[in-house]
């Protein structure tokens, strides 16, 4: 049984494999008892403390001064009744305050787990054992209604927490804030983590002691954004990558989105995660509900790698769909850095044919092939071919393509209007904007207003008709810009505040209506490399072009960082150009092979270009990939060497069944007369004897995870190794 329930104590008690989560009712109110290792019991009378605090601390009881809801830990505390910390929800009444009280009411426990309606969202399979538990709560003098849904799966340390709101008055609510989660820990010896960056280097690791108050990421762009991730982990003292207990909170959104930890007088601290409550609010009608996003909530025993693997699986196989869920990924050339925007057909073809000689198995025609697209000034809408690139149109060019024996792949930006495009000019109020002021670009661009049904459709039209007119096999779904003047031109005036999270509700039934009518297309998501590298975005399409910043060396950092929470399955990674396009860095055509193929692995460069040397070379990382690429995609992904706390990246990627491993090892500077060193495995059979490929000796998992192996120390910058294991015996 995944969930228990004691009548008598009123408990709830979550079990996995390894974990337990409990609650109980106290007097109704929906108490927190325990979050960590698995546990027998949780009874309350042993697990609740109840102590007389301060009269800063007020008392719902009178009669109990044991009892404060200021020092209680709660499942979904409200705010005005004498909770001083952050709330997870906030709802104006028709009385204008914003006083309420939730108190149990009822539940269920239902096997399985249903889909959020118009919501990313983990899901089960049949034979998962997965089960739901639901929690009524009431306000009974306002009306107001919440349901708090837990979902726990018997095999992945992880509870899966959503809230709807219900107006259950005969007037009209105003949600000023709908968080998904919130858990009281009962201290804060914790550091936190938090994946935070820039365009360019997205997601580097920020580690930091807590303290009193409140410590938050968040996001306020109208995108998950290349800036905060929506995520971030707990880490108890001393905790370290393979030890110590980790928490790990990561929300199935794409839009703005808080998250954060309050440390309160007590030194408990509050964790909490949800769409963004700043510039947010949300009209309910009598009888209406709100859902909130998913909040995907990981304890790990086994340090920040045991967090890790635990996204890794759950979101790998039951965040991801589809047919390329499980599917090796096509080993793709881009054109993009290879051209800008400046190619025709035969340069194209050019390039799939000089593809076909290496090996690789798909072509992405990138921007530029649409309206008068020469440069990013103009013609995002106008998804009509450019006849003057294209003479033969799509079709022509797919056909080309793939008689060189390559698939062929689209770009779209679909999100996206050009001030200087057909589409603006006969629809200039579809874009986001407020009348009466400015309309602020980035790139020459606007953001279209997807709340709108009408641009829905048009967007799922446009999409579609190009998709059914030639034969393309992929879509890479970019989107370059945040929101500014957040406004829509359909909504009234109470309901302005709603515009950011429609949109992505409009968005995600637009992804729904697009990826499930093309179920044999890959898709994969971008926003300037990884600007919405969420769990939202991963539910429509498996995988994200990580980041713009195709540099072997800056990939280390991102690569590593995005691994935290992120499958590599989800990653792309290409090899590009040098001197590279974004830092100006020189590096070794290996060495950007072997980091590159610790994702989804492609060319982002002209292939014409190449020498025979460099050919030999590139045909060496096509065959290797080839082999090697189940093992990186659905192998298990263990971090051995940190980019950030010295000159050497490693990481290793281990078969399911342990019967093989790949390990990649990468030195950033060279130095004079190193010390000697050796690289410790992870996760092989202790008792298992594996093969270092190419050596033909054979040496127990035991020695190469404790003695390890000695490190290959090539005498230059920039230098990688990749080490191949096959067990024997
Ligand atoms: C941003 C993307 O991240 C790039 O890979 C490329 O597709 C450009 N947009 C095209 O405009």
């Amino acid at each position: 049984m995944a969930v228990l329930y004691d009548e008598h104590k009123q408990v709830f008690h979550l079990q996995t494999k390894n974990m337990s989560y409990a609650f109980c009712a106290l007097r109704g109110f929906p108490a927190h008892l325990y979050w960590g290792r698995k546990i027998k019991e949780a009874d309350p009378d042993r697990l609740l403390e109840r102590q007389e605090r301060a009269s800063f601390s007020p008392n719902p009881v009178p009669e109990d001064r044991s009892i404060s809801l200021d020092t209680l830990p709660q499942e979904y505390p409200g705010y005005g009744s004498s909770d001083f910390r952050n709330p997870a929800y906030a709802v104006q009444l028709a009385n204008g305050t914003t006083v309420t009280e939730l108190l149990l009411r009822g539940h269920r426990i239902v096997s399985g787990k249903s889909q959020l309606e118009g919501l990313p969202a983990v899901y089960a399979e049949s034979g998962d054992g997965a089960e739901t538990l639901i929690v009524e709560l009431e306000d009974a003098a306002s009306g107001l209604r919440v349901e708090l849904s837990y979902t726990v799966f018997p095999a992945f340390d992880a509870i899966i927490r959503s809230a709807r709101i219900v107006n259950g008055s005969d007037s009209v609510m105003s949600m000023q804030r709908a968080l998904s989660a919130s858990v009281d820990l009962p201290h804060d010896r914790f550091e936190m983590l938090q994946l935070s960056g820039a365009w360019g280097r997205e997601r580097y690791i920020h580690r930091r002691a807590l303290v009193p108050g409140t410590q938050s990421v968040e996001s306020r762009r109208g995108a998950s954004s290349h800036m905060q991730n929506p995520f971030f982990a707990l880490l108890s003292e001393g905790s370290t990558e393979d030890t110590g207990e980790v928490y790990g909170f990561s929300l199935v959104y794409s839009g703005s989105f808080a998250g954060g930890v309050e440390v309160d007088q007590f030194h408990t601290a509050r964790a909490y995660i949800g769409i963004n409550p700043f510039d947010f609010s949300w009209r309910l009608e009598p009888g209406e509900s709100f859902q909130t996003p998913e909040a995907v909530m990981v304890f790990s025993a086994e340090g920040l790698g045991g967090m890790s693997r635990a996204y890794h699986e759950l979101y790998r196989t039951r965040l991801c769909r589809g047919a390329f869920r499980d599917a090796a990924r096509p080993i793709l050339v881009n054109n993009w850095e290879a051209t800008y925007f400046n190619f025709n057909a035969d340069k194209i073809e050019a390039i799939a044919k000089a593809g076909s000689e290496l090996g690789i198995e798909l072509l992405v025609l990138d921007d530029g092939w649409f309206g008068r697209r020469d440069s990013d000034n103009c013609s995002l809408g106008d998804w009509v071919v450019d006849k003057n690139k294209l003479p033969g149109g799509l079709k022509d060019l797919a056909d080309r393509v793939r008689s060189q024996g390559l698939q062929f792949g689209l770009w779209f930006e679909p999100e996206m209007v050009s001030p200087d495009s057909d589409l603006y000019r006969a629809h200039p109020d579809w874009c986001l904007h407020v009348p009466g002021r400015r309309r602020s670009e980035g790139r020459r661009q606007l953001i279209l207003d997807l709340s709108r049904p009408d641009v829905q459709d048009y967007i799922t039209d446009a999409v579609g008709a190009i998709l059914e007119s030639a034969p393309i096999t992929y879509v890479k779904w970019d989107m370059n810009r945040n929101m500014s003047e957040i406004g829509s031109a359909l909504l009234p005036p109470e309901r302005q505040r709603e515009t950011a999270h429609r949109y992505m509700l409009g968005l995600y039934s637009v992804l729904e209506r697009i990826t499930s009518k093309f179920p044999h297309i890959l898709f994969e998501s971008c926003s300037g490399g990884g600007g919405r590298f969420d769990p939202g975005m991963l539910y429509y399409m498996p995988q994200t072009w990580t980041s713009d910043n195709s540099d072997a060396i800056s990939r280390l950092k991102i690569q590593y960082g995005t691994s935290i929470v992120y499958p590599v399955s989800t990653m792309g990674a290409h090899v590009s150009a040098v001197p590279n396009h974004q830092v100006g860095r020189m590096t070794p055509l290996k060495t950007r092979g072997d980091v590159a193929m610790s994702g989804n692995f492609g060319y982002e460069l002209d292939l014409t270009l190449f020498t025979e040397e460099e050919k030999d070379e590139v045909k060496r990382q096509v065959a290797l990939v080839k082999e090697v690429r189940e093992l990186v995609q659905y192998g298990l992904f263990y971090r051995l060497l940190s980019p950030f706390e010295g000159n050497e990246t490693a990481w290793m990627f281990v078969a399911p069944d342990r019967s093989e491993a790949l390990a990649v090892h990468v030195q950033t500077l060279n130095e004079p007369n190193q010390p000697l060193g050796r690289l410790r495995l992870k996760g092989l059979d202790p008792n298992g004897r594996y093969e270092l490929l190419g050596t033909g000796r054979a040496v127990y998992g035991d020695e190469l995870m404790n003695a390890g192996i000695p490190k290959q120390r090539p005498h230059s910058d920039f230098a990688s190794a990749v080490y191949r294991f096959r067990r024997v015996e």
